[in-house]
């Protein structure tokens, strides 16, 4: 396995790749891995030749009150899991390799889904992360690329843009990777206290009661209302109970396939989790 640090390297990693045309597979990542990025890397060996990982704290998708100079910073220790799962390629630019000495003057902006669940409080995010992932793909060219679920509407956003631009990758959205008692895995996990680690799965045991009732026929909004009131009785702070289309339109009754999300905070950390519910018996993003 390579480390690559500059765009240079990289491209000079992957042209034999390209010229002898493997495919190529791609999971861009933040870095501090855990079981949900290598669960991406064990798809992209499965379905391609070459498996590039990007590793790149992105300053752009942060808020100013937001972690960035926190996030963890972990290479030595991803590089060991990466290598364990049949990575070939890391590439850990650094910001100035990615964002250059000049200001950026271009935007990539997705209308509509990106108003309103964690777009309405995490203004200019989903842009950040837009711009960042298409200066990754056309550095990297990759065949296909693999997201996490757990970040369901940055899934749709990427889907979504892949697709008005006509940019020739596949988005493979791969399942949430959870902890035994039901936490969704997320490398902001690690600021949670121990007894809000405790307390943290109530969210995706709401979310199953949430969907076991709709099930049975409980109108969408009670249930709505039934998660928040159980989040807020466990001392979350709600920041949003919705439920929405497989493409984040808006919906008013369970009567098609639906994703239900919810983002709240546990004292500081804020978790977002997801649970796609079925109305018909397949359901794909
Ligand atoms: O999901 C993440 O880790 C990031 O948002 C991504 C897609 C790597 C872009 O920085």
């Amino acid at each position: 396995m390579k480390t690559e640090i500059s765009i240079q390297g990289l491209t000079a990693s992957l042209s034999s790749a390209r010229q002898s045309r493997k495919t190529i597979g791609f999971v861009p990542t933040m870095g501090n891995l855990h079981q949900g990025h290598l669960n991406l890397v064990r798809e992209a060996r499965k379905l391609c030749d070459v498996v590039v990982v990007s590793i790149f704290v992105n300053p752009i998708q942060f808020g100013p009150n937001e972690d960035f100079d926190s996030y963890p910073r972990t290479l030595d220790q991803d590089s060991q899991l990466l290598a364990d799962v049949g990575c070939d390629i890391i590439f850990a630019p650094s910001v100035e390799q990615m964002y250059g000495k000049y200001p950026r003057l271009t935007n990539i902006s997705v209308g509509q889904i990106t108003d309103d669940l964690c777009g309405a409080q995490r203004l200019g995010h989903f842009d950040g992360v837009a711009v960042v992932v298409t200066k990754l793909f056309n550095i990297v060219q990759p065949h296909f690329a693999f997201f996490g679920q757990k970040d369901y509407q940055q899934l749709a956003v990427i889907k979504q843009f892949v697709q008005d631009l006509n940019m020739p990758i596949e988005i493979m959205g791969v399942p949430i990777a959870r902890a035994e008692d039901g936490l969704a895995l997320s490398s902001r996990n690690g600021y949670l206290s121990a007894e809000h680690r405790q307390t943290a799965p109530v969210i995706y045991q709401s979310l199953k009661t949430a969907a076991s009732n709709l099930k049975q026929g409980a109108l969408l909004s009670d249930v709505l209302l039934q998660i928040k009131n159980e989040l807020t009785q466990h001392g979350f702070e709600v920041d949003y109970v919705e439920a929405r289309s497989p493409m984040l339109q808006t919906v008013e009754q369970f009567d098609q396939d639906i994703v239900l999300f919810v983002a709240a905070k546990l004292g500081k950390t804020r978790l977002i989790d997801n649970l796609q519910v079925n109305f018909s018996s397949s359901f794909k993003i």
